[in-house]
């Protein structure tokens, strides 16, 4: 059985300044010339903390330099897996606002997901999000709760984290997964069209104003 101590996880604040200079020089070629390609100037320090994060976690897991690691798109979907290492270690890396999230572990597929309250507030300003996101069951859950924007942030993250970890994304329409209440533990109960796979699920705290899911495939 999986336990937390199988998955490693590492959340902060996006670097700035000294701190993000050392952060950038940890990051190879191919990452360097995508941060550089990014014209936001948030957008490019949540890439460079989270890539720089990431390396410093699978580093510190695999007992290895981390300038020496590399990761590629793989699968149909590129999701970014380590390449060149008899290891298998999965990885996963999300960012939104000013936090970033990495999780590694040997344990299967890894998906982590953050978002922030204000993102899906934003998102559900004309009362749409609600059905992009949720099951008519789950829509009935989200009627019952007060605090609307938090719900769908939770439920966001963890759909998210699930079709992550599964490596396909947004490909897959987020209400196809039937979740567990936002104030309830986190569970897949049901799966459109497929069997629900074996996952271990845990909400992630990275502080007010946002929501943080980490899934596994065991
Ligand atoms: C994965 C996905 C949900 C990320 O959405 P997002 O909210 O914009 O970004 P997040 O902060 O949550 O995560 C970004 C990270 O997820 C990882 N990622 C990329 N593709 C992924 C995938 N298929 N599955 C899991 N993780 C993936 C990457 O490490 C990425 O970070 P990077 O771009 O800095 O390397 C979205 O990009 C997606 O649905 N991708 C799959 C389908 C697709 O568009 N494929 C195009 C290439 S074939």
């Amino acid at each position: 059985m999986i336990t937390e101590t199988d998955v490693s996880v590492s959340w902060g604040v996006a670097l700035d300044g000294p701190e993000l200079y050392a952060a950038a020089r940890l990051l190879d070629e191919g990452e360097r010339r995508r941060a550089a390609a990014l014209r936001d100037d948030q957008a490019q320090r949540r890439f460079v903390s989270a890539h720089a994060m990431l390396r410093i976690l699978v580093g510190q897991r695999l007992d290895l330099d981390p300038h020496l690691l590399a990761f590629a798109p793989r699968g149909a979907y590129g999701k970014p897996e380590l390449v060149h290492h008899a290891f298998r270690l999965h990885v996963n890396i999300a960012s939104a606002g000013d936090r970033v999230v990495c999780g590694v572990t040997e344990s299967g597929p890894i998906g982590v997901d953050v978002e922030s309250h204000s993102v899906i507030a934003d998102a559900n300003r004309f009362g749409e999000l609600d059905r992009i996101l949720l099951t008519p069951a789950e829509r009935r859950v989200l009627g019952e709760l007060e605090d609307r924007v938090g719900a769908l942030t939770r439920w966001w993250v963890r759909k998210e984290a699930v079709l992550k970890a599964s490596g396909e994304g947004l490909t897959i329409e987020p209400t196809t997964l039937q979740m567990s209440a936002p104030d309830e533990a986190p569970q897949l109960l049901g799966w459109q069209g497929r069997p629900v796979p074996a996952l271990w699920m845990s909400d992630l705290d990275v502080g007010d104003g946002y929501e943080a899911a980490v899934v596994v495939v065991t």
